[in-house]
């Protein structure tokens, strides 16, 4: 039964109405917890995806209740908008919290100059949760605790998970071996496991496409899920109608993992261009990334070079370059569906009216 629009305050504890779909829903109490901390309906982020995180996309996650991260990369280099008008498009199509996803990784001095400018700007332009991955979040953090914002850091495993903490994370984005985009490699559970005594909110990402994994992922204590594959599949996403064919036809076995894009193992679908190409980075590669100097040349060679293939087999209709990022909850994923209606099915099990 739909209610009325509520506020939280006057629902039972425990409940809570959301806006979008004015229905009642109990989550869990860690899950509770990070929707009132971000002022969101749904205890879901919509993951920061190069190429995929069109603008419209990141907009209608968090209209719909959810929390869209923005991939600055794919914002400007991919939808072509200047990073600031980027943000306040994204603000004339929503004005519910949006984040931004800032790679930190040690590269190009011209590369973590950007980087730095676009984390002021996000900052100037009221963007308060931010998404790192690789590097240290220290000089990220202090900036962005300084605005009254939150820092999650992306973790494979508790050695990063300490040092993201140690650097002012507030909170972990653990990322497992069903994960589109660069996958880790223990299960959901097993990386739970491993980072509970942490005493941090821990997000799940990857693997959840449907409700069942949602309802799982939530009960062993997760407070949220991030979502990437299931939002490529997704209405408002810009990737090719191929490509979104591709992860509605695909199945667990058809997700295989590619050195070859960056260096380090990425899902993608196991198409005719894979396996033409091959998973494994070539020698001259490997012994690259092997040294401690060298390895930072070589990341940023495949960087450059991923970067413009992504964005090119992203957007081709033709089909011709089936170069596609997807992670193994593709296995739920049967159509083609709006943020608002992928967001309400996956929280069926928690509605309690
Ligand atoms: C096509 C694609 C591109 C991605 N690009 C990024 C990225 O640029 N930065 C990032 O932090 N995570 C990236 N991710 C990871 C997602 O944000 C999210 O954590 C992941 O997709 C969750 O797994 P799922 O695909 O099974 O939902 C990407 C994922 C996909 C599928």
């Amino acid at each position: 039964m739909k209610v009325m629009r509520w506020s939280r305050a006057f629902t039972p504890s425990g409940y809570w109405v959301s806006n979008n779909s004015m229905s009642i829903y109990q989550l869990p109490e860690s899950a509770q917890k990070f929707v009132d901390l971000l002022g969101i309906d749904y205890p879901i982020i919509g993951g920061p995806m190069y190429p995929c995180s069109n603008p419209e996309l990141v907009a209608a996650v968090s209209a719909a209740g959810g929390l869209g991260v923005m991939q600055p990369i794919s914002l400007t280099y991919v939808y072509g908008h200047e990073f600031r008008q980027g943000i306040r498009f994204i603000r004339e199509l929503t004005d519910r919290p949006i984040g931004m996803n800032a790679l930190i990784e040690k590269s190009s001095k011209k590369y973590q100059q950007r980087m730095s400018e676009w984390i002021d700007i996000a900052l100037e332009e009221g963007i308060r949760f931010f998404v790192t991955s690789l590097g240290k979040p220290d000089w990220v953090a202090e900036r962005v605790h300084a605005a009254g914002g939150l820092v999650y850091h992306d973790v494979t495993e508790l050695k990063w998970a300490r040092i993201g903490l140690d650097n002012g994370a507030d909170g972990l984005i653990c990322v497992n071996n069903w994960a589109g985009g660069h996958a880790g490699e223990k299960t959901y559970q097993a990386l739970y496991d491993s980072l509970i005594s942490l005493d941090v909110p821990l997000v799940c990402a990857g693997g959840i496409g449907d409700s069942n994994t949602m309802q799982q992922a939530l009960d062993i204590g997760y407070s949220a899920c991030q979502l990437g594959t299931r939002f490529i599949a997704s209405s408002e996403c810009q990737a090719s109608s191929v490509y979104k064919q591709a992860i509605l036809d695909a199945d667990q076995s058809d997700i295989v993992l590619s050195e070859r894009i960056t260096g380090v193992p990425v899902s993608v679908i196991n198409t005719d261009y894979i396996r033409r190409s091959g998973l494994k980075s070539g020698a001259l590669a490997r012994w690259m990334l092997s040294g401690n100097r060298t390895k930072h040349w070589m990341r940023t060679i495949y960087a450059l070079k991923s970067i413009w293939q992504l964005k090119k087999s992203s957007l081709d209709e033709s089909g011709e370059r089936d170069y596609w990022q997807a992670g193994k909850s593709v296995a739920g994923i049967n159509s083609i569906d709006s943020c608002e209606v992928i967001m309400t099915n996956l929280m069926k099990d928690f509605m309690i009216q």
